[in-house]
Order: C-alpha cells, then sequence, then structure tokens
C-alpha cells in the first residue's frame, strides 16, 4: 500500500491522477477530508493531519510507501517532524520526501534541508525529490493579473530559472513510489532550460495571441504588494527571498533526472504553455 500525503495540494493531485494508472494499491491523506471528493475513483481515502498522531497513524495502517508533501508555511519543519516520528514507528520501507532545489539559500529550502536532515537521522529509508520552481506557479499566482492586465510581476530582475512542470515532478514521484531501486537517492528536477521571465512573457504572448508582460518591481514594492493581497508577512518574505535568490542567478541549473528516471525529455515552457493557454484566455474561462 502506498500513503499519498498533502493529496489535495498542487503535487499531491497530480500524483494520485498519475499513480492510479499503474495498478498499485493506493490511499491518498486529505487534511481537508470534503477535498477528498475529488480523488480519482478507487482510490481509498482518508483523513490526515500531522498535528493529530492518531489521524497519521491510522493513514500509516499497512501502508510500505509513503509520498511525504508539507505544506510552504513557517509550520513544515515541525509538521513533517511529526509525520517522520510517527512513520519512524510503522511498516514503512520507503519515505519518498517532495523537498526543493535551492539547498539552504533561501527560506522555503532551507526548511526542506532541514527537513531532509530529519530524515536522514531517523535511519528511514528514503528518495529526496527537489523540484526547482513550479511552471504551474504561473497560474496559481499570476494568471490574475494576466487576464486581467496582460501583465505579471516579480523581483526576479533577468535571472534565469530552470521551473519545472509538475506533471514531470508526479512522473518521476511515481516512479519512486512504485518501482525498486530508488532508496537513498536524491534527484533534482528542472525543465528542459532556464529562462527569465521576459523570456517567459514572450513564450506565453506566442501562445496566447496578445502581448503578456513582465513587470519587475523593486523588493519592497512587491513586498507591499503582497502584504495588501492578505499574503501572510512569513509567506511573503520566503517568496522575497526565493525571489532574490533567482535574481542572482542560483536556480538556473538544468539537470538530466527527469529524464533519467521517466525515459523522456522533461516538458519545456512552450508546451506547458500550450496546455494551459485557456487559463490564460479571460474570454474562454468567462464562456466556459
Ligand atoms: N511551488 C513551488 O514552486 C515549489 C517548488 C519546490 C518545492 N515546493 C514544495 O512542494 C510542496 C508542496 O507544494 P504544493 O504546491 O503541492 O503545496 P500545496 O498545494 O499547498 O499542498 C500542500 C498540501 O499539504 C496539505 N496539508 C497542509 N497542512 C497539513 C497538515 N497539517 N497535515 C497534513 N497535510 C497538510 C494540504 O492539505 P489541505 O488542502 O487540506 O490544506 C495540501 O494538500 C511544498 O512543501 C513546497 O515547499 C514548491
Amino acid at each position: 500500500m502506498i500513503l499519498i500525503t498533502g493529496a489535495s495540494g498542487n503535487v499531491g493531485r497530480e500524483v494520485l491522477k498519475q499513480i492510479v494508472g499503474t495498478g498499485a494499491q493506493v490511499r491518498a491523506g486529505f487534511q481537508s477530508l470534503n477535498k477528498a471528493a475529488a480523488a480519482p475513483s478507487g482510490v481509498e481515502t482518508v483523513a490526515l493531519d500531522y498535528g493529530q498522531p492518531e489521524t497519521m497513524r491510522s493513514a500509516l495502517k499497512g501502508v510500505e510507501r509513503v509520498f511525504l508533501v508539507g505544506p510552504p508555511t513557517a509550520q513544515l519543519p515541525a509538521l513533517e517532524r511529526m509525520a517522520v516520528d510517527l512513520i519512524k514507528q510503522s511498516h514503512v520501507t520507503q519515505v519518498v520526501k517532495l523537498s526543493a532545489m535551492g539547498g539552504r539559500h533561501a527560506i522555503f529550502p532551507r526548511q526542506h534541508a532541514e527537513s531532509e536532515d530529519y530524515i536522514r537521522s531517523s535511519g528511514l529509508p528514503y528518495t529526496f525529490l527537489r523540484p526547482n520552481g513550479f511552471m504551474q506557479n504561473m497560474i496559481n499566482y499570476n494568471a490574475p493579473t494576466i487576464n486581467a492586465q496582460n501583465a505579471f510581476y516579480g523581483s526576479e530582475g533577468d535571472g534565469r530559472v530552470s521551473q519545472v512542470d509538475i506533471r514531470d515532478v508526479a512522473a518521476v514521484a511515481v516512479k519512486a513510489l512504485t518501482e525498486d531501486g530508488h532508496v537513498g537517492k536524491t534527484y533534482t528536477l528542472t525543465g528542459p532550460e532556464a529562462l527569465t521571465n521576459r523570456e517567459i512573457a514572450q513564450i506565453l504572448s506566442d501562445t496566447v495571441g496578445r502581448e503578456i508582460r513582465y513587470i519587475d518591481l523593486p523588493p519592497a514594492q512587491l513586498k507591499q504588494a503582497l502584504l495588501s493581497a492578505g499574503v501572510p508577512e512569513w509567506s511573503v518574505d520566503a517568496l522575497l527571498d526565493l525571489q532574490r535568490l533567482y535574481r542572482e542567478g542560483r536556480a538556473a541549473t538544468v539537470t538530466g533526472d527527469v529524464e533519467q528516471i521517466t525515459g523522456r525529455k522533461p516538458i519545456g515552457y512552450t508546451q506547458f504553455s500550450r496546455d494551459y493557454k485557456n487559463v490564460f484566455q479571460p474570454e474562454e474561462r468567462a464562456a466556459s
């Protein structure tokens, strides 16, 4: 039995969708059980909150492999420590942890590096997946201003980032969870190229057939805008720190790990923008 945690999240949802096709026995853990209705048919669903040990214990019954996802909040290291302590007491033989690329050079990846340290010191057999920033962040964070103003905002300057498509992250996760040979391995997951936000704006413009601009803001101005939009201060600071890392060109490495594990080239930004074209078409969204 494979337990997929964070099953309602951006990555967990996609892992669930892809793993169903493998025929593996799967259980999906939902912090908010009302979101479990969206799980693919045939998947067993359970309530799972790392902060409530009894839910974790019962979710772990009969489980051999766990896909471990923590929320991108200040609580991630503490929540994942609680989860790891309970996994350690179970019969699990492999933890596939969704981590992040970036080492200890910014707040978000540093949290994951600490969590990796904890898993290593626990003695649990592990596989670490370290994706770079997700292409789908453009949808989750920027679609509203792209559709209202034909623009998206950031403080990345001309830093290049080898963003990865969540579908590739999920494809690697499914391999690590359903095949042997991945224990003790760390995979750094990137797209096929490192692009600046201005280049991305051009790709999006070409795909949707209208001009979409990237507007670079001074970090203090971006911080104010995010705070005004109601984003919690911890998250704003972590996001700005990540923008700094990008601006400094420290997230530009392109790896071959997606291709090595999946046997096919990672999805590029042009393909991503074509696949999600409708999200950036206000009139088509309104009509659908
Ligand atoms: N965005 C990026 O570019 C990027 C890049 C690299 C790595 N990452 C990392 O990838 C991970 C997942 O990202 P994502 O975009 O999939 O996140 P997400 O969509 O916010 O998903 C987080 C999941 O965690 C669940 N969760 C929250 N609190 C929980 C708790 N106390 N116990 C159990 N489950 C809980 C959420 O459930 P509910 O929906 O019920 O709250 C949700 O399913 C994060 O750790 C992030 O740091 C992100």
